[in-house]
């Protein structure tokens, strides 16, 4: 039985500069398409499937009206057993919540919303691309709560061009105001086919790995001191508030993917949906195979993706397997911190995590 279903929705009111998730700018001709497609492909492959957690991920879910979001999740329902659902986390861009469409996705059965700020200052929001300002965030914020949505998680970035770490601080102090449930913290990475990319190859962009680890610090620092606890590398939740989507994803769980670009993991099985939206319709409408690129996973997850996974998260990963004179040498350098059955990135590990994992694999 597969417990975990996520939906891309490739659709954002403009797409951010520094952005590689697949996503397109909405267009009004293919939405509907889009929908059926991915009702269809509920029909086709939603067998055993009986969600705990559901994930609407983009691009911009919300990007779809009201009664477009209103016809996928009945459409869902009605094709599948949401008897046991526990989380279901839609991801919205602040420029896309209204009122209507908060409250119509909170009766739907949606309980948890994960927003994008990105950051709370306009000059940066303006750098970012984005379509929205620090005041409309806010202003959603609040409607998602008026409309009584008791799980909040908001997105911040960090290491921004022109970002100053006092300006860091001051984005994370005035995301803490707004006493959120969850807040994810990523570092602005440069993903190749972004514009972005471009600007850092050029020279224009330069990345300061000092000035990153500055960031990370500080961020650390002012939401443990808040009373979140930081479960992930880049997530720090509330008490009992963590998102149990990812935490399955990152513990290996089998997942359905839905739509284009989605992965899929199941039965020892990885496949991801082709990521072209109108390809994606066409073969669904075809019954034609959706997949362009499967590998097996036994284990539900790659070795290496243990290690990478497992480190980010505040459990660790079992030493089983592992070089002991690795472990050694970067437990006696302060990077990691072992015991018989656990091997846990230390403060200063958690500054350079990929490098620690790669050294561990
Ligand atoms: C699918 S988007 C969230 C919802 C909505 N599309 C929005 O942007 O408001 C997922 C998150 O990934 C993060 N993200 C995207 N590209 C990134 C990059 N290159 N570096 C760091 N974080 C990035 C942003 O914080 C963004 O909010
Ligand atoms: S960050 Fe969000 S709104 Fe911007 S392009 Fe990516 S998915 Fe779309």
């Amino acid at each position: 039985m597969v417990r975990h279903l996520y939906v891309h929705i490739p659709f954002c009111p403009k797409v951010c500069p520094y952005c590689s998730f697949y996503k397109e700018a909405s267009d009004r001709n293919k939405t509907q398409a889009f929908l059926d497609a991915i009702l269809l492909e509920a029909d086709q492959s939603g067998e055993g499937l009986r969600p705990e957690t559901i994930f609407f991920g983009g691009g911009t879910p919300t990007a779809l009206s009201t009664l477009q979001l209103d016809f996928l999740i009945s459409g869902l329902r009605a094709r599948l057993d949401f008897s046991e659902l526990r989380e279901f986390t839609i991801e919205m861009n602040p420029a896309t919540v209204s009122r209507e469409k908060a409250a119509a996705l909170l009766e739907r059965g949606v309980n948890r919303v994960s927003m994008g700020v990105q950051s709370w200052d306009d000059a940066l929001l303006k750098t970012l691309g984005r379509v929205h300002s620090a005041s409309q965030a806010r202003r959603s914020y609040h409607i998602l709560r008026e409309a009584g949505c008791r799980n909040v998680n908001l997105d911040l970035i960090f290491g921004v061009p022109g970002q100053s770490v006092a300006l860091w601080r001051e984005s994370l102090l005035r995301t803490l105001e707004l006493a959120p449930d969850h807040i994810s913290a990523y570092c602005l990475t440069y993903e190749e086919d972004t514009e972005y990319f471009e600007r850092f190859r050029s020279g224009e962009f330069v990345p300061e790995e000092a000035r990153d680890a500055e960031f990370f610090e500080v961020t650390m620092d002012v939401l443990s001191a808040a009373g979140f606890e930081q479960y992930e590398i880049s997530n720090h939740a509330k008490p009992g508030r963590e998102c149990l989507h990812n935490l399955a994803y990152w513990n290996g769980a089998d997942y359905a993917g839905f739509g284009p670009s989605a992965f899929s993991t199941q039965a020892g099985l990885r496949r991801r949906n082709i990521a072209d939206t109108a390809e994606y319709i066409r073969r669904i409408q075809g019954g034609l195979a959706r997949h362009d690129f499967e590998e097996s996973v036994p284990d539900g997850l790659r070795a290496s993706e243990v290690v990478a996974f497992g480190l980010r998260t505040k459990q660790g990963i079992s030493p089983e397997g592992i070089d002991p004179k690795v472990v050694s040498a970067l437990t006696a350098n302060g990077y990691l911190e072992a015991s018989p059955d656990r091997l846990k990135l230390t403060r200063k590990g958690k500054l350079v995590a990929d490098a620690v994992a790669a050294e561990l694999l």
